[in-house]
Formats: C-alpha cells, sequence, structure tokens
C-alpha cells in the first residue's frame, strides 16, 4: 500500500527509526547495568510491542488499565504505580505485576496488605528537585502530590519496602543536570536506599537526543547502582519513541484575515493534545524556515486558538495537499479524543522492509459507543 493511497488523517510510526532509538537504549543498559521500562503513559500502541520487546524489560504504568495492558501485551517485568489506588485497583493489580509503587505513605499504610505474598512493594519519594521546563510538568512544583518528600519520611516504613521510585524530569537533555539530580537523591536519600533491592529513577531522561552523552549518563548510574547496592531502573517514554511518527493531514481550506491559515482535517486538541496543553507548536516536514509563503497551520476543530503552528513554504500551499507533522508518537495516540465528532486519525506502522502496516482504525460507530451505549 502506498502512502498516497491512505486517507489522511493518519500516524505512521517509522519502524527503522523506532530501531534506532531502541539501539541507543540497548547500549545504555549494557553500559551501565540499568533496567528499562516502558512508560505506557507516553506511548502505548500494542501493535509495534514485537519490536520493542526484545530491547527493553518491560513495562509501566499510570493507572490500572496501562498494568493490565503491559503484562498482556509486552510482557517482562510490569510495574505498577498509581497517584491514587482504590482498594478495588489494588486488588486487581496486585496479582499481575511484579512490582507495585505506592505514592503516599498513607496509601501504602491502608493497601500494603493487599500487596504483600504477591508483587514487590514501592513507594514514590519526591527529591524536591527536577529538571522541568514547565511548571505543569515539573514533580517537584511546590505543593506537589507526586511522592513523600524527605522532610516528611517516617523512616520505619522502609523496613518492609523492597524499593522506591523517583520521577524528577522532563525531556532532560543534560547528563550533566541528571548526574547533579542523583547526588542530591543519594545525600537527602542515602540511607534509605542502602536499604533497598531496587530504585526507579522514573522517566524524561532524553538518553536518545542527539549528542546526549550516554556515557555520561552510564557511568553515573553504575556509580549509583553500585554505591547503594541496588538494581537500578529508568521508565522512558519520550526518549524512546521520538522523532519516530509523523501525523499526516490534508489541507481542506486556505482563509486569509491579516494571516494566511491552512485549515487540516485534524486538530490539536483532538489528536495531538499537547501540543495545546504545552503551547509547543509542532513542526511540519514540508515547511521551510524563512521561505517566503507564511502559514498558520490550523485545525478544523471549533477552539478558536487551536493550531499546530505558523511557519513557511518555498511554494503557497494547495488545498487537497499533504503535511506531515513531525515526532507526533509521545503523548498523542493515548490522549486521542473525540472532540467535535471530528474523523480519528488511522495507525499505521512502516516496517523497515518498506511494508506498510495498519494498526487502528475508527469509524462513526467507535465514536457513538464513547458517548453512550444505552438510552434511558
Ligand atoms: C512516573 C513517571 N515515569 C515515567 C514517565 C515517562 O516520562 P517520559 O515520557 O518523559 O520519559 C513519566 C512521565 O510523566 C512519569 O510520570
Amino acid at each position: 500500500m502506498s502512502h498516497s493511497q491512505l486517507q489522511t488523517p493518519y500516524f505512521m510510526i517509522d519502524e527503522a527509526k523506532l530501531i534506532q532509538n531502541l539501539e541507543t537504549a540497548k547500549k545504555l543498559k549494557e553500559l551501565s547495568g540499568v533496567k528499562l521500562v516502558l512508560a505506557l503513559k507516553c506511548f502505548s500502541t500494542w501493535g509495534v510491542f514485537d519490536i520493542i520487546k526484545p530491547y527493553l524489560d518491560g513495562t509501566t504504568s499510570s493507572g490500572p488499565y496501562e498494568v493490565k495492558l503491559g503484562h498482556e501485551t509486552f510482557g517482562g517485568e510490569t510495574h505498577a504505580y498509581s497517584v491514587g489506588y482504590t482498594a478495588q485497583d489494588v486488588l486487581e493489580v496486585a496479582d499481575i505485576a511484579d512490582k507495585l509503587i505506592f505514592n503516599s505513605q498513607s496509601q501504602l499504610a491502608h493497601y500494603r496488605h493487599l500487596v504483600e505474598g504477591k508483587a514487590s512493594l514501592g513507594l514514590r519519594l519526591n527529591p524536591g528537585v527536577s529538571v522541568a521546563g514547565q511548571d505543569l510538568a515539573n514533580p517537584a512544583r511546590k505543593y506537589s502530590r507526586l511522592g513523600v518528600q524527605a522532610a516528611h519520611i517516617d523512616a520505619q516504613v522502609f523496613d518492609a519496602l523492597d524499593g522506591v521510585m523517583f520521577h524528577m524530569n522532563c525531556e532532560n537533555k543534560s547528563a550533566d543536570s541528571f548526574v547533579a539530580l542523583l547526588d542530591s537523591i543519594s545525600e537527602q536519600f542515602g540511607q534509605y536506599l542502602d536499604k533497598m533491592q531496587w530504585v526507579s529513577l522514573g522517566g524524561g531522561v532524553f538518553f536518545t537526543w542527539p549528542g546526549y552523552e550516554l556515557e555520561k549518563l552510564a557511568a553515573a548510574l553504575k556509580a549509583f547502582a553500585e554505591k547503594h547496592g541496588v538494581q537500578l531502573y529508568l521508565e522512558p517514554g519520550e526518549a524512546i519513541i521520538t522523532k519516530t511518527t509523523d501525523l499526516v493531514v490534508t489541507v481542506v481550506d486556505i482563509v486569509e484575515n491579516e494571516k494566511k491559515t491552512a485549515i487540516v482535517d485534524s486538530a490539536t486538541e483532538a489528536h495531538r493534545l499537547d501540543t495545546l496543553i504545552y503551547d509547543e507548536p509542532a513542526s511540519i516536514l514540508e515547511a521551510t524556515d524563512g521561505a517566503p509563503h507564511h502559514y498558520v497551520i490550523g485545525s478544523c476543530s471549533c477552539l478558536a486558538g487551536d493550531q499546530f503552528c505558523e511557519t513557511q513554504f518555498a511554494e503557497p500551499l494547495q488545498i487537497g495537499q499533504r503535511l506531515h507533522i513531525l515526532d507526533s508518537a509521545g503523548y498523542t495516540m493515548v490522549k486521542l479524543n473525540w472532540f467535535n465528532g471530528i474523523k480519528m486519525p488511522s495507525i499505521y506502522c512502516q516496517r523497515s522492509s518498506g511494508e506498510v502496516v495498519k494498526l487502528n482504525e475508527f469509524g462513526y460507530a467507535d465514536f457513538k459507543r464513547s458517548l453512550s451505549q444505552w438510552s434511558v
């Protein structure tokens, strides 16, 4: 099937690019001894898990259904974490999770008896330091509810814990700043870590970014693991899936109101939500910075400010023309929604052989069912 025959909007995951990231992950594991679990919150399109499985050790989750999905479709180690579990959630996930990590000492006290003898028990700690560009995504932000701060720790809880989890990075491209965070963790929590079997350092370490100092990261992880006698984990999401996937759209109209806007058959609010939430403009494959034809790439939703980006093209855009919105895998497919009844993008994978495989498609029946199954 050639790409031009596919109906837009659609996501195209490129296997060769995915493998490139996974090879870097493999190198990091070999150099450092760290284990890597895929953060399903970022990417859980299980149709390509067969490509990822040989490289990573398992999955980590942020809610009960992700635990089940990881266990069913990925295998390996299944880590379960949630900011807030119900008793029912804990009962459901304890049987299938290898590690169950609570967010607070109160959740741990309430539910540990449901986990004992089943999963390895963990607690999230909050180091109070972080590398995160935006406050919204900063786990160490003021009044953070994510994990236990050093000052609030009841030292006795560590007597019956197997491990702890920290997560304090968001798209951190600097090995030096990550090493500084590790030093701070060692200093604040070292006495507790020495009693643990495992420590997860969370996600947000952008070790697949071009030029990332992988050896420096690996050496620091190795030294930390040896110092505290623990098995280390990282929970990468974005680092695994970065720059692997285009969201392909069609220009359906061009309007002008001081600026030209090309309206496409997709919307950030429905199909690429983080563009909107974090106000981070998308990049378009066909665009050329500084070229003469300036356009807003606007969405077809009703939200006035819903746009992908403003950019320039060498030639005027035409109605019917396709555009490739780059780097559209992380935190996109997991957040798709039916706002405005806009057609949901299909999902494809371009295999390294060139073959295009359909992983998902959606229709009116999916839209209708998402709204009600039964009427009054
Ligand atoms: C606890 C935890 N682990 C892992 C991740 C994955 O982060 P990333 O996709 O930036 O690597 C996140 C992201 O929010 C997280 O909250």
